[in-house]
């Protein structure tokens, strides 16, 4: 296998630095480093807030938890979301009591069928959450408009979409709150992590709170005072202010965050003039549909066949090459086992077409020059014989 999906993206010298903070620290578990991470992320994301955990999930999870509780949303409550995205997009809707509509997507941004999603907002939405998927800004403007100052919060999962912007304002601000993945074949890593982003103080303060166990020491010293003079009667060590979890990331991982949010700039640009190489390959052949967006910050190399039988054929060729591919993310989610009671074949047309003529293969820092000029001999020889 020359061309995998994910490759080993920690270099040399995120290794040093990870020994050297071991050789110097008896604190591994969530403190300074975690902080710092966090103040260096929002200085790059431009945000005022940000929250690291443990997951890309975890974020996802602890967003919607901590706004149904600031907003007081109740179950079944409606929270619209896109039939392709991640597992761990919906399982937070249903796991917060809330119900997932779905909404089809559509071919230039992979984003929702926003006539659909105009259609699908009801008395009991309560929040949109958009997914910018492989890279691809969803159109925010647009979305935003759709809203127009109805209470319904926008989220954004920006886990596959680090960095990529529409205008100069980077995916993930346009909402009430962005969250991040720093998994492994990201755009960065912290070998498993993800962050929550956001404007909002007391949005903040909830995540703070529930992130940890819901303890009162968690929030910034600032408000320790007023809540200790709440609260005489118990421990303000051990105050417990909501319902939490333990969803903390440690300071090892912050530590990789730290040296690898060095380096993302430049990780994007090889990723998306990768990708604009990889467009003009497609561009040669009829056969595949191109998506050119502005503003991307690119994930993968997605190949969109209009036929369904040779992009089966591609995908076994490129095999064969060492190459290695996977679906458009899940394909249409609702065809999983676990959404199997949401289908309905007539709504999901593009979630349908993107599972069955879609597939993916990786782009990463590691993709250079020689790689795509395989590729394009890979191609010529498929697309040249048939
Ligand atoms: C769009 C999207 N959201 C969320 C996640 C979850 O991130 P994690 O793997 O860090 O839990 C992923 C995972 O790749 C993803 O692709």
């Amino acid at each position: 296998m020359f061309w995998k999906l994910q490759e080993d993206v920690l270099n040399k010298r995120d290794l040093e630095l990870l020994i050297e903070f071991i050789k110097s620290t008896s604190r591994f578990t969530q403190f300074t480093n975690v902080r710092k991470f966090e103040e260096k992320f929002s200085q790059w994301q431009k945000c005022k807030n940000c929250v690291y955990v443990n997951s890309g999930s975890s974020a996802n999870f602890l967003l919607i938890n901590a706004l149904k509780e600031l907003n007081k949303w109740l179950a079944g409550d409606e929270i619209i979301v896109p039939a392709v995205t991640w597992p761990t997009n919906i399982g937070p809707v249903i796991q917060n009591g809330l119900k997932p509509i779905f909404v089809d997507v559509n071919l230039k941004d992979l984003a929702f069928d926003y006539e659909r999603l105009k259609k699908s907002i009801t008395k009991r939405t309560r929040a949109i959450f958009v997914t910018h998927l492989i890279g691809i800004p969803a159109d925010m403007p647009l979305i935003k408009k759709i809203v127009n100052r109805r209470p319904i919060a926008i989220l954004e999962d920006c886990c596959e979409s680090q960095g990529a912007k529409i205008g100069s304002q980077n995916v993930g601000s346009f909402g009430i709150g962005g969250t991040f993945s720093f998994y492994w074949g990201h755009h960065m890593t912290t070998v498993e992590g993800g962050m929550i982003c956001t404007d909002s103080e007391e949005l903040y303060k909830i995540l703070l709170l529930k992130r940890s166990h819901g303890l009162a020491r968690e929030l910034p010293f600032k408000y320790h005072e007023e809540i200790r003079k709440k609260h005489k009667n118990i421990d303000f060590k051990f105050l417990f202010l909501t319902d939490g979890f333990n969803m903390r990331n440690t300071e090892l991982h912050a530590e990789i965050g730290l040296s690898q949010l060095k380096r993302v700039d430049n990780y994007i640009k090889i990723r998306n003039s990768n990708y604009a190489y990889f467009m003009e390959l497609c561009g040669k052949y009829g056969e595949l549909i191109l998506l050119k967006p502005e503003g991307i910050s690119s994930f993968s190399l997605p190949f969109i066949f209009k036929d369904r039988i040779k992009k089966m054929q591609f995908q076994k060729f490129i095999a064969k090459y060492g190459i290695e591919s996977r679906p458009l993310i899940s394909g249409n989610l609702l065809l999983q086992p676990f959404l199997k009671t949401y289908y309905n074949p007539k709504n999901f047309n593009h979630a349908d077409f993107l599972h069955n003529n879609a597939f993916y293969i990786g782009n990463n820092q590691f993709v250079d020059t020689e790689r795509l000029r395989m590729l394009s001999k890979t191609m010529d020889e498929f697309f040249k014989k048939r």
